[in-house]
């Protein structure tokens, strides 16, 4: 597998912090959401494109759906792969043509993905996305909107506990996540710096829809998730 364009080290050393992200409400209510408009229900087959350490796969698994884990590091894999019986992995880069037959699937997604692709990449990987679902198959996409302030997702759970628990429980919880959050909140940072430099991508929405519907597909509703910091929307293989 190439891995040209794909900066292994530094999604090795982003994973060792991860799943911290499953303390933030932001972060648990978008794979929520994003599970839900999978509708995943026994018997229906979905591909998680980078898919990371497993945390929506986790979730459609547990609603019956049969869920696959595709990404291009071994260390996220392995940890999806930790979280239940038998999940099904397939380590690929999204660079390339997918190692997957045509209309293999049901639904694909695709949760902070993109904005990591080249342009050329982005489209080509639309197009595979579109390649490998069944005709009238949704793909389930979130990626960060332009001018994103991933830290918002932190300060909207720091408030949120406040307001619940008070200042010295938002104290407790913040105590308890202060070293990964320190650790993400410097991934983000250097994220959001190499995007300025043309590293990593954030889109507008009619460039998301536009990228969409030129590799052939009907694009829903686009919405706001991740404390408002990421697009959210689903769209029909045509
Ligand atoms: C921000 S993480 C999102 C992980 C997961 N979807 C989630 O939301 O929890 C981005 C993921 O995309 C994967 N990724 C980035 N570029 C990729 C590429 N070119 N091919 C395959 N996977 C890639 C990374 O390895 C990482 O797992």
């Amino acid at each position: 597998m190439s891995t040209a364009g794909y900066d292994q080290g530094f999604w090795d050393r982003y994973f060792r912090y991860y799943d911290a992200l499953e303390q933030f409400e932001p972060y648990r209510e978008m794979l929520d959401l994003v599970a839900r408009l999978c509708e995943p229900a026994r018997g229906v087959r979905i591909l998680d494109v980078g898919a990371g350490t497993g945390n929506l796969l986790s979730r459609l698994r547990a609603a019956g759906a049969t869920a696959v884990a595709l990404d291009a590091n071994d260390r996220g894999l392995a940890r999806a792969a930790s979280k239940g019986p038998s999940v099904p992995c397939i380590r690929a880069t999204l660079d390339s043509p997918l190692p997957i037959r045509p209309a293999s699937f049901e639904r694909v997604t695709a949760v902070n993905v993109l904005y990591t692709l080249s342009p050329a990449a982005a489209e080509r990987c639309l197009r595979e996305v579109r390649r490998v679902l069944r005709p009238g198959g949704r793909f389930v996409f979130v990626t960060p909107v332009e001018g994103a302030k991933p830290q918002m997702v932190y300060v909207e759970s720091v408030r949120r506990w406040w307001r619940e628990q008070g200042p010295i429980g938002a104290a407790r919880r913040m105590a308890r996540v202060i070293v990964p959050t320190v650790a993400i909140l410097a991934y983000n940072e250097r994220i959001r710096r190499q995007g300025d430099q043309g590293a990593f991508r954030f889109f507008r929405e009619v460039e998301l829809r536009e990228e969409l519907v030129r590799a052939g597909f009907e694009v829903g509703e686009i919405g706001r998730t991740y404390a408002n910091q990421a697009w959210i929307g689903s769209a029909v293989s045509r």
